[in-house]
């Protein structure tokens, strides 16, 4: 058993979900009991806030909306409707990937909804980044309503909020899409049954879930998705062009035996063209900038030493096969200074 103020037991209503806060002296969840121990209070505690009652989740098809639509599953089975919307913000054969794992392969209840004219005409012209975030948050929110509407006996909103979303969002970092809970004029309570957990925490929770390694250990993807790397007003041939570089990067790791060994690696395309050459001609385009980092628990951060030689074939691909970019350059920065990704 865990010790009693590991259990979420208010965990009802989203006033009382804000309320839940990771005790100072809690023991880091990193073996296969105390996560055993951790799955079966939340089951028990899920079943007990959700009764006979449907549940809707945001699954993105990263690790945190994965693991809680895996203790879901567990829970409540059928009575969980996951909701993958596809903003149009995600990467390259994510979508496909989400229905054939979650649909095809787990069976769960699994909505569709291409949702991308709509996300990308509302984001046209803006700018700021937590005005962005808001945005695609709200829009979220709009979406699942709507899918709830259609939907017989929902009552509650999974997510898969971790603890480093509140501490940053109370800490005026940025506002996390998926911290502080639902506008009061929507009837639905939240279920958050990994929001006191770090990272790595929801790492060993999937592995103990039965959730394959390419889920678990897949590297996390932020919630606004390529928006938040695509920096400025988003414009579809600029999104196009970190969906593009991300593949490329993400191909290259893989061959490369780099995708198992560093954390997260992703491109950003900044709103900024400079001059080159292509094909004898002037080309004025975007640069594209290559992340690539390593981190235990996202509050501090390192930088992959990526080589050279692997550094180079990125580049010649990149410029040659994306069309927009001209350069590629290499963010060097850990965090802090620099936050993970760019807005
Ligand atoms: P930052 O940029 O805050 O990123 O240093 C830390 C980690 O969190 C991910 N991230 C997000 N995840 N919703 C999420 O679910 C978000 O809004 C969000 N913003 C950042 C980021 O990819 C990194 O792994």
């Amino acid at each position: 058993m865990l010790p009693k103020r590991y259990v979420n037991k208010k965990c009802i209503g989203g006033q009382k979900m804000a309320e839940i806060r990771r005790p100072d002296d809690m023991a880091r969840i990193n073996t296969p009991e105390l996560a055993d121990a951790f799955i079966e209070e939340q089951v028990r505690l899920i079943k007990e806030q959700v009764g006979d009652k449907k549940v809707l989740l945001a699954l993105s098809g990263g690790v945190d909306s994965s693991v809680v639509a895996a203790l879901l599953i567990k829970a409540i089975g059928q009575q969980l409707v996951c909701v993958h919307v596809n903003h149009g913000l995600l990467r390259k054969g994510e979508p496909e990937q989400v229905i054939e794992v979650f649909k095809n392969q787990m069976k769960a209840n699994l909505v569709y909804v291409d949702a991308t004219d709509r996300f990308l005409d509302k984001l046209a012209g803006v700018s700021d980044p937590e005005t962005k975030r808001k945005i695609i948050g709200g829009e979220f929110i709009e979406v699942f309503a709507e899918e709830a509407r259609k939907l017989d006996g929902v009552e509650f909103l999974a997510q898969g909020t971790i603890w480093p979303d509140i501490l940053e969002s109370e800490q005026g970092i940025k506002a996390h899409h998926n911290a502080g809970g639902l506008p009061e004029d929507l009837s639905f309570e939240l279920v958050e049954p990994v929001r006191i957990l770090f990272k790595d925490e929801v790492r060993v929770i999937g592995t103990r879930l039965g959730l394959p390694d390419n889920m678990v250990y897949r590297q996390p993807f932020p919630g606004p998705g390529l928006g938040v790397r695509c920096p400025g007003a988003i414009t579809r041939d600029r999104l196009e062009a970190v969906r593009e570089s991300d593949a490329i990067l993400r191909e290259e790791f893989e061959k490369n035996g780099l995708a198992g060994k560093v954390w997260q690696y992703f491109t950003v395309v900044p709103d900024f063209k400079s001059t080159g050459i292509k094909d004898g001609k002037r080309a004025f385009e975007w640069p594209c900038i290559v992340r690539a980092i390593n981190t235990v628990d996202v509050m501090q951060v390192t930088v992959e030493n990526i080589p050279y030689e692997l550094m180079c074939h990125i580049t010649d691909r990149i410029t040659h096969e994306v069309p927009g970019i001209n350069r590629v350059l290499y963010d060097f920065t850990p965090k802090p200074t620099a936050t993970v990704e760019y807005e």
